[in-house]
């Protein structure tokens, strides 16, 4: 299928995503204050580049950044395969860790970097994405932070990619038919 620009229906605008986000940071900054083990946030690449950047602006207490890369998808179908191209640079055992990631499908990715950060002992794990195929079961993730439920259908914009086209689009969007 050739996907141009033009095709591309706007499901969730830049205004709608940026108050959305706006909320979660809030919610994020009230849910741990007061907590003494830092904050320590995991950036899943590439995906979750904007969504990653614009939360932690929203949040107001110290946030330590780590990034990881993972790759599963080949097209618009998960590949079952999960390629780790890189990985958290600091310890986060003791920690209140909350992973971030642009959009939950199968949850196949999630549940193996969740499975590999838990054996590092944090002190709480859990996980903030931006949307969330909700009829599906995800390995039997439960995301604490989300951003927008949405049916099962290939979102593309705001670092969701097909083909690795399309991440700069500011908003989310859909390809009809
Ligand atoms: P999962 O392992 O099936 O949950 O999906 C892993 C990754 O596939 C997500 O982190 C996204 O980067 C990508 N992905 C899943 N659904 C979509 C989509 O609708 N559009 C673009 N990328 C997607
Ligand atoms: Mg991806």
């Amino acid at each position: 299928m050739e996907i141009t620009r033009e095709k591309i229906k706007i499901l969730y605008s830049e205004e709608k995503i940026a108050k959305r986000i706006k909320d979660m940071g809030q919610q994020i900054s009230e849910d741990y204050a007061g907590l003494n083990s830092p904050l320590h946030m995991v950036c899943v690449l590439k995906g979750s580049v904007h969504f990653y950047s614009q939360l932690l602006l929203e949040i107001n207490m110290n946030v330590r950044y780590s990034f990881i890369q993972v790759a599963s998808y080949k097209g618009t179908q998960s590949s079952g395969r999960i390629n780790v191209k890189s990985w958290i640079d600091e310890p986060v055992q003791g920690k209140n860790v909350i992973v971030v990631e642009d959009i939950l499908d199968t949850g196949r990715t999630l549940k193996y970097i969740l499975n590999y950060l838990s054996r590092y002992k944090p002190a709480t794990l859990e996980v903030a994405a931006l949307v969330d195929k909700y009829e599906k079961d995800h390995f039997g993730i439960n995301p604490k932070y989300v951003g927008f439920q949405t049916q099962d259908r290939f979102l593309l914009g705001y670092g969701l990619d097909f083909e690795q086209k399309f991440r700069n689009l500011p908003y989310i969007g859909y390809v009809e038919g």
